[in-house]
């Protein structure tokens, strides 16, 4: 049922912390821009009573949503290859201190031989993986960009310590990941189930992507929702609250429930915090 903008119900910073239900499953083992984990304690309660349907979310990231809600069963994609690669080798057994120990040498030359690799058509491998893990960990901020070539171009993160000789247990993954399945494609090639609860966490709508030819556009943000709103399943679309993102999802019927997001520090400086909205369908009324 759709709700009236004016009927949103608005949920506070603290309101918003991150939760899991028993702390038994392992963190997200990257760091990941856009993480949802702050969400767990608003999705969770739409989750529990759809516990035994498989979890599909064709936006996964850095996994943060999987992992805080634990499904037995779950389909991961996202169109990053790079990401996927890793978790297809964590659950499989990637050693961390087996990485690490054929690591230690500078970030550069770890970045060159990913970028080799690359190019010789050997990204899907283990040692990619390895890489990628390291790469990540150690460059600016955890960042994942490439050139127009497909060179990856993070700069080296200068962080003081650099604790990945005391890497975390990479094991827990691989029971945690026994049921799940990792695919790397563009969101609307998934293949769905008509019960399966999907939760989808887009790249954000924000303005400049209206006018951009690259990355994920206006006509994607609309493509998302066309393709969510046709699923006869639980669904959970989140996105930033922009005017333009409200009327798209108003407007293909979904419920919308606006959260407030934590607060982060904007490139001015600015600490003002970004609304949220929660789009949900076939999910019971007030969910
Ligand atoms: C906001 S992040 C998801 C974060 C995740 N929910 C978490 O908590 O870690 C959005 C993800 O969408 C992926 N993505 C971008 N365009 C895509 C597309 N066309 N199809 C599938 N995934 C896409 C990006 O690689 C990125 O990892």
């Amino acid at each position: 049922m759709l709700r009236s903008i004016a009927d949103l119900e608005a949920v506070g910073p603290a309101a918003s912390a991150a939760a899991s239900s028993d702390g038994a499953a392992p963190r997200p083992p990257l760091k990941w821009a856009g993480g949802k984990r702050w969400q767990l304690r608003h999705l969770e309660p739409l989750w529990r009573p759809n516990a035994h349907r498989r979890l599909v979310e064709p936006f996964c990231g850095g996994l943060a949503v999987a992992l805080g809600l634990k499904p037995v069963r779950a389909l991961l994609n996202d169109v990053n290859p790079h990401l996927i690669n890793f978790y297809r080798h964590l659950k499989e057994g990637l050693k961390p201190t087996e990485a690490f120990r054929n690591l230690k040498r500078p970030y550069y030359e770890a970045r060159d031989e990913f970028n080799e690799l690359l190019s010789t058509d050997h990204g899907n491998t283990r040692r990619a993986a390895e890489l990628f893990y390291y790469l990540n960990r150690t460059g600016y901020n955890g960042l994942c960009r490439f050139n127009r070539q497909g060179v990856f171009n993070v700069p080296f993160g200068r962080y003081k310590t650099i604790n990945y000789f005391t890497a975390r247990d990479f094991r827990p993954y691989i029971d945690t990941f026994r049921d799940w399945t990792f695919t790397n494609t563009d969101f609307d090639d998934v293949p769905l189930d008509p019960d399966d609860f999907i939760y989808a966490d887009p790249p954000y709508d924000v303005e400049f992507t209206h006018y951009s030819k690259g990355g994920f556009s206006w006509d994607d943000q609309v493509r998302a929702a066309n393709w969510l709103a046709k699923h006869p399943g639980p669904v959970v679309l989140s996105n930033q609250a922009t005017p333009a993102i409200k009327k798209l999802y108003g407007s293909l019927g979904y419920s919308l429930t606006l959260l407030e997001a934590p607060r982060r520090i904007s490139c001015t400086g600015d600490r003002t915090p970004a609304a949220e909205v929660l789009a949900t369908r076939n999910l019971p009324d007030g969910a």
